[in-house]
């Protein structure tokens, strides 16, 4: 694992965007995982400035994203769907056709049966083999919560699991809460990629800022592999990249990390 401690939140995005960057000069067809949430977003904004001003084409990518609230339709300002094209695909050259955004609204589903309810199952099959479809993930974009999740994994979820309907934890409720009116209308539900999904990337790279993932990330990285910090699982990767600033990096091992 591969832990680069930047000096702020700018300069560990312009590093991410480089990383990406460097594998779609290198394969045009890259098939890139994508995540939503606040710290990819100046990922994002370089990404774009690099397609402005070098010509970064995205023409022949291809992406997955991680994951989808539940109930909320894709014209929703707080859907996933909303914030990729808001903070990104509206101001690149991706070819619509290539997104894949987890769907989130399956009609009238009762929350009784929402883990075996056929539409979903279905769905969330569909997903898994699109990827495949495509030769899998090259390389994956993962922010991390507070809690240690990555996607909608939360903690106690299988490092094996696919992907598939899960119910978000208070503390993940809590922490999106800033983005709607009020904690009420947070969904309490997402389709998500698994761990095992996840794993399957042929290259991850991880982004956390700020003070607040310094003990997911301290777990993540020096902790046991364990499914009480899904992001725990990145240990047993044979490519996993992390990027943070200097407060997410204050509770690892001087001596584990590198300075970016
Ligand atoms: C979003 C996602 C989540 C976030 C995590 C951190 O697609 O998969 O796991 O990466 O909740 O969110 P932020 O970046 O808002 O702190």
């Amino acid at each position: 694992m591969l832990v680069v401690v930047h000096e702020n939140y700018d300069a560990m995005s312009r590093k991410g965007a480089e990383v990406i960057a460097s594998r779609i000069r290198r394969k045009p067809n890259l098939v890139l995982g994508l995540a939503t949430g606040s710290t990819p977003v100046g990922v994002y904004k370089e990404l774009i400035s690099l397609h402005r001003n070098e010509g970064l084409d995205f023409s022949k990518v291809v992406t997955f994203n991680l994951d989808e609230y539940v109930g909320l339709p894709p014209e929703h300002d707080q859907s996933y769907h909303y914030f990729m094209k808001d903070n990104l695909f509206k101001d690149i050259n991706i070819n619509p056709s290539n997104v894949h955004v987890p769907q989130g609204m399956f009609g009238d589903v009762k929350i009784s049966s929402f883990e075996t309810d056929p539409k979903i199952v279905q769905f969330c099959e569909w997903y898994e083999d699109e990827m495949k479809k495509y030769g899998g993930i090259d390389i994956q974009v993962l922010g991390i919560g507070g809690n240690g999740h990555i996607a909608f994994n939360e903690p106690g979820s299988s490092i094996g699991s696919r992907t598939r309907i899960k119910t978000l934890t208070e503390k993940t409720v809590a922490d999106n809460a800033r983005f709607f009116k009020t904690a009420n209308d947070v969904p309490r539900y997402a389709i998500t990629m698994g761990v095992g999904t996840i794993m399957e990337a042929k290259e991850l790279l991880l982004l956390a800022n700020g003070a607040g993932k310094a003990d997911a990330i301290k777990a993540a990285v020096e902790g046991p592999v364990t499914a009480m910090c899904p992001a725990s699982a990145l240990q047993l990767h044979r490519k996993a990249i992390i990027l943070t600033d200097k407060p997410a990096a204050t509770k690892l091992s001087a001596e584990f990390v590198t300075y970016g």
